[in-house]
């Protein structure tokens, strides 16, 4: 096939399809070019949790599956018969959820006789960046900040290089900030309702543990995340100030929380790229919404002397457009298709860009 699209002197028609956690994605892109970005989330019906019911979620994906596919398919004037190949995301993420998106590819590309690629959710995030329209350039440090995931990666190549330096060993930055948030009477998702709250707030009013920062922490977890410390830190904080019978300062308590998530993950990410002699950082994941993020590693990239690239938000958070993209990258290569057995891996590797069997 990508032999025959190669000869023809047209980039391949991927269509992507993501569902690896509440986001349904599908997204359809012609080489690196975007055509279309659907996107169904089921965050409302998490909110009354304060974080993503798996089971819920599984359920949601399979509803809003197929006027998803549709609408993409409408926003790119096509039909199925346009497009060339099916890419799915097999993980990492949550198995159940994973299964619906996968469920519905394998169903696609067999009745239209269509290769099919399963890939890697980590290195769709990365992915994104081609889409923005300009060359993403590579080796990159990659720092991916979710409610699912906090990893850190050195990409050398898109298609078949990507280490993982580190992850986070507790909670995932997102998740850090949606626990947060209840813990101080704040809305789900967490990340915009502590911006909303940090607003005025002190972020050096209150010390909060920078977790695996410390010099001990240096030979396991250099490249590690961990915020379970922090979010104890902010309960203890809370309690004291209820048997204090004292208000608590919300403004300075958001500020300061942030302040710590956002200069960890900054800090991680530059000495990252100094270690390697990496002049590149590339963000990904919901998280980038949070502006003290975006403006602490601006201010320090430059600093640094280290390019930073941030696509845009929609093409950040989970989306089927990043997998279309992985899958178009792979068939421009003349990558054989994923077998037809392969199924939800849940905690795949960073380096396993395509799942084969
Ligand atoms: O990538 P994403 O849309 O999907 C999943 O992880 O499924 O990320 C959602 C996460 C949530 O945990 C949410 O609290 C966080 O991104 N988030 C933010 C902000 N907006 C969303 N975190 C910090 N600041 C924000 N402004
Ligand atoms: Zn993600």
């Amino acid at each position: 096939m990508s032999g025959a699209l190669a000869r023809a002197g047209r980039a391949p028609v991927v269509l992507g399809i993501e569902t690896s956690c509440d986001e349904t994605g599908v997204g359809i892109v012609r080489g690196t070019e975007l055509l279309a970005n659907r996107i169904a989330s089921s965050m409302e019906l998490h909110a009354r949790f304060g974080g993503v019911v798996p089971e819920i979620a599984a359920r949601a994906h399979l509803e809003a599956m197929e006027p998803t596919i549709r609408a993409a398919l409408d926003d790119a004037s096509m039909t199925l018969d346009d497009i060339d190949a099916i890419a799915v995301t097999a993980g990492p993420g949550l198995a159940g959820a994973l299964m619906v998106g996968i469920g519905a590819a394998k169903g696609l590309a067999t009745a239209r006789a269509l290769p099919l690629y399963g890939v890697n959710h980590l290195v769709g995030h990365v992915a994104a960046d081609v889409l923005s329209g300009e060359p993403l350039e590579l080796p990159t440090v990659a720092l991916l900040v979710s409610g699912g995931h906090t990893s850190l990666l050195l990409v050398r190549d898109l298609a078949g290089d990507v280490e993982l330096l580190g992850e986070t060993i507790d909670d995932a930055a997102g998740e850090a900030f949606d626990k947060t948030a209840r813990l101080l009477g704040l809305s789900y998702p967490g990340g915009p309702s502590i911006d909303a709250a940090a607003v005025g707030g002190d972020p050096a009013a209150i010390a909060f543990p920078r977790g695996l920062t410390a010099p001990k922490d240096r030979a396991r977890h250099r490249w590690n995340f961990s915020f379970s410390g922090l979010k104890t830190s902010v309960a203890r904080h809370v309690e004291r100030a209820e048997a204090a019978g004292e208000q608590l300062p919300i403004a300075d308590v958001a500020a300061s929380f942030r302040e710590a998530v956002v200069d960890v993950l900054v800090s991680k990410a530059l000495d990252a790229c100094a270690e390697h002699g990496i002049p590149r950082l590339l963000l990904g994941g919901g998280v980038v919404a949070n502006r003290r993020l975006r403006e602490v590693a601006a201010e320090r990239c430059a600093a640094a002397g280290v390019t930073l690239r941030i696509p845009p938000l929609e093409l950040c958070t989970d989306n089927g457009a990043m997998i279309a993209a992985v899958g178009a990258m792979l068939v421009a290569r003349g990558d054989a298709p994923s077998a037809p057995g392969f199924g939800a891996e849940s905690t795949l590797d960073a380096s396993t860009v395509q799942v084969v069997a």
